[in-house]
């Protein structure tokens, strides 16, 4: 990953932005997307599904970073978006984005949430349990609306990650579960429902998926399903939705494939025993936005315990980026003023939270820093700034978009004021 990076008289150059002058003008820490790249991303995933003849459909799952320049990107982009509660809807309706290009996702929508759906039009609803098919159709038996809506099922096949971010198991708490008859019930429900037009069915296996095997198994599990169920019911989906979970690089352990190896390995599946593939939608977040994201902080203090560790801290930590306390994830980081200089040690990076797991990165190899040095951590793209939050008073970051040698200051930094905005005396 660091051996892709750019740099201009030693300085960290973001899209054809020295990254020193970002840390000047908007302070730290600071969030940088390079979208640049996340245009490429998601062009690659385009390509990959035109080389394949498929028809298709990309859906950036808005939950890896859901702020209104992203969605207006995404609506550059012409692609779909999926949200997964009333506030990422919100958001994208505010950013101007399409509302018949949104699905909404979740495993327990509010009614509020889906009169909000529906009064809005949104493309499709991913129906996740019975509860929610109830609420739907009481709120559509008073709209007097019809809505798309596409059946999530949990086809019991399970991705190797992190515990945490496995979700097509049979024990998960996402869908309709196949073996048990659930789903099939479900699908009655939907059928027999003439103001919901079932457009086909959704699974999502897991995140940072590194081998195509899960998603083979996924597509042929989808297609075994919707045959059995043609037989039964005499219905064949026109879209099946495939998730999300495509797994980036963080670190040199992390060994990701391309996006058209993925795509190429769902198609074989699918051409090998379906005579009329629907449309396949995939739902990628992290892909599209992780890699074009680098958090930038300054150095401060440090501690060296002799004979043992020592500590470099930076300005933020765990309150912008909670995924190495979370999910022991690994980042890699660089001296963003130093980019000439050799590696002369391994260090902690660790954060300014008042907690002992606010290490962002454990062993980071560092030429010599000194206070005020800029310490860029890369690939925060994803599940870094959508996961903030104001532990210890911290105010949130703010981020900065650049593209081909422009930056522009998409989200303000939080301010103290607005820390106590919605506090009140007592
Ligand atoms: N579709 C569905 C239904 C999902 O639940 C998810 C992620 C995605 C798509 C996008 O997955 P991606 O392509 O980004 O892997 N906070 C965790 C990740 C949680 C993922 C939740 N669902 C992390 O930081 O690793």
């Amino acid at each position: 990953i660091i051996d892709e990076l750019t740099s201009k008289n030693g300085h960290l150059m973001i899209d054809g932005v020295d990254s020193v002058d970002l840390v000047r003008e908007y302070g730290t820490p600071l969030y940088v997307f390079d979208i640049s790249k996340v245009r490429n991303q998601i062009r690659e995933f385009r390509s990959a599904f035109e080389k394949e003849h498929l028809n298709y459909q990309i859906s950036y799952a808005s939950k890896a970073f859901a702020v209104k320049a992203i969605y207006q990107v995404m609506k550059q982009e012409n692609v779909h978006v999926d949200v997964v509660s009333g506030g990422e809807l919100y958001t994208a309706l505010a950013a101007g984005f399409p509302s018949d290009k949104i699905s909404f996702h979740g495993n327990n929508k509010s009614l509020a949430e889906l009169q909000m759906a529906v009064k809005n039009h949104v493309g499709v609803i991913m129906l996740d349990n019975f509860h929610e098919i109830e609420l739907l159709r009481q709120v559509l038996k008073e709209s007097q609306e019809t809505i798309q809506v596409m059946l999530r099922l949990t086809p019991g096949i399970s991705a190797h990650t992190h515990k945490y971010d496995q979700t097509g198991q049979t024990d998960s708490k996402f869908g309709f579960d196949v073996k048990s008859g659930q789903a099939k019930k479900a699908l009655k429900l939907v059928l027999d429902n003439p103001q919901m037009k079932l457009l086909g069915y959704h699974a999502h296996i897991g995140s940072q998926i590194f081998g195509t095997e899960g998603f083979k198994m996924l597509a042929q599990k989808m297609i075994e399903i919707s045959k059995e169920f043609q037989n039964e019911f005499n219905y064949w989906p026109q879209v099946i939705n495939l998730g999300g979970g495509f797994g980036i690089s963080y670190n040199e352990d992390d060994d990701p494939i391309t996006a058209s190896d993925f795509i190429s390995a769902i198609s074989q599946e699918l051409k090998r025993d379906c005579k009329e593939i629907p449309e396949i939608w995939i739902e990628p977040g992290r892909s599209i936005v992780g890699p074009a994201g680098y958090t930038l902080y300054k150095i401060g203090s440090r501690k060296d315990i002799p004979g043992l560790e020592s500590y470099v801290s930076v300005d933020g930590g765990m309150g912008d980026n909670i995924r190495p306390a979370l999910y022991q994830a690994k980042y890699e980081a660089v001296v963003a003023n130093k980019m000439n200089q050799a590696d002369v040690e391994t260090v902690h990076i660790s954060g300014k939270y008042c907690e002992s797991g606010d290490i962002l990165i454990d062993h980071q190899k560092l030429p010599q820093t000194e206070v005020g040095d800029v310490l860029a951590v890369l690939d925060t793209g994803a599940y870094g700034y959508s996961m903030a939050m104001n532990y210890n008073r911290n105010p949130r970051p703010a981020v900065v978009f650049v593209e081909k040698g422009q930056a522009k200051l998409v989200v303000k930094r939080e301010t103290y004021e607005d820390l106590v905005k919605l506090d009140g005396n007592y």
